[in-house]
């Protein structure tokens, strides 16, 4: 199991003060030396954390693959930066992190072409994707070497039963509903979903991967899923990393991963 660290909220602290600390390409070097298998970035169209200046710097002295995260708007300069691996993701402007996986019956001709850009410029391409077969199949029509499958919901739903998601003022409203019972009974149909999913993908030749609000509590119901065969962690990472240090933050991630895996 490979562990990606994203990095974009190093940056986005970095944005809160627009001085250039703390520095991105430092946590590069920092998650590689700590079992960083490799380094997600998302360059957003408004530039809003990860910039040209750090994905440029980033993807030149990364010890590490760099897999960049990006939506249509961007696709001429990640075809210029040459990052090992493009996930191409939805984007919208108002959201405050990406909030689904593409849709890709509906952009199927549009991703297709894009994937085909970026493969003739080496560029490996993950989609971004709900759990399910059909995107599965549409993933593997359009040319792309792996998926990554977005645990928003499973995260969120794990944050409404065990922590304080339901009773904060951005809970998602389609979670205040639900009680104790309904909660769990849905975590477990959110899990089997990305079971099915990523053991289909994988008998198509997918590669898989997930992603999307794991945690140190959380990761252990997706990490023991034999397909997938890497995470894409950042929020909870670099939230820990305010009491422990980045280092042991994405040290203890990959030590968990690890220690979760199926035997
Ligand atoms: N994977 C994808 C495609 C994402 O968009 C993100 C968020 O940038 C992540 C993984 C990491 O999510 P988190 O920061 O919640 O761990």
């Amino acid at each position: 199991m490979k562990l990606g660290v994203n990095i974009d909220h190093i940056a986005v602290l970095k944005a809160a003060r627009k001085v250039g600390d703390p520095d991105v390409l430092q946590a590069v070097f920092v998650a590689a030396q700590n079992g960083a298998d490799q380094i997600t970035i998302h360059l957003r169209e408004d530039r809003r954390h990860i910039d040209d200046y750090d994905a440029k710097r980033i993807v030149a002295n990364s010890p590490i693959a760099v897999n960049m995260e990006c939506a249509f708007g961007v696709i001429d300069e990640v075809l210029k930066l040459r990052p090992f691996r493009a996930t191409l993701v939805p984007e919208k402007r108002e959201e405050v992190t990406t909030e689904g996986g593409l849709d890709l019956e509906k952009h199927f001709a549009r991703i297709k072409r894009t994937v085909e850009r970026l493969k003739e410029a080496d560029i490996a391409v993950s989609l971004f994707v709900e759990p399910s077969k059909a995107a599965a199949d549409l993933a593997l029509r359009s040319g792309a070497d792996m998926i990554e499958l977005h645990t928003g919901r499973f995260s969120n739903l794990w944050a409404a039963l065990y922590g304080v998601l339901a009773r904060t003022p951005y809970a998602p409203n389609d979670l205040t509903a639900l009680n104790g019972g309904d909660l769990k009974r849905e975590i477990d149909r959110e899990i089997k979903k990305i079971k099915k999913t990523a053991a289909f993908a994988r008998e198509l030749g997918l590669q898989v991967a997930a992603g999307h609000g794991l945690n140190y509590h959380n990761v252990a119901a997706i990490a023991a899923i034999e397909a997938i065969e890497e995470l894409n962690i950042g929020q909870s990472i670099v939230a820990r990393a305010i009491w422990t240090g980045f280092g042991v933050a994405a040290r203890e991630m990959a030590q968990l991963i690890a220690a979760c895996r199926p035997r």
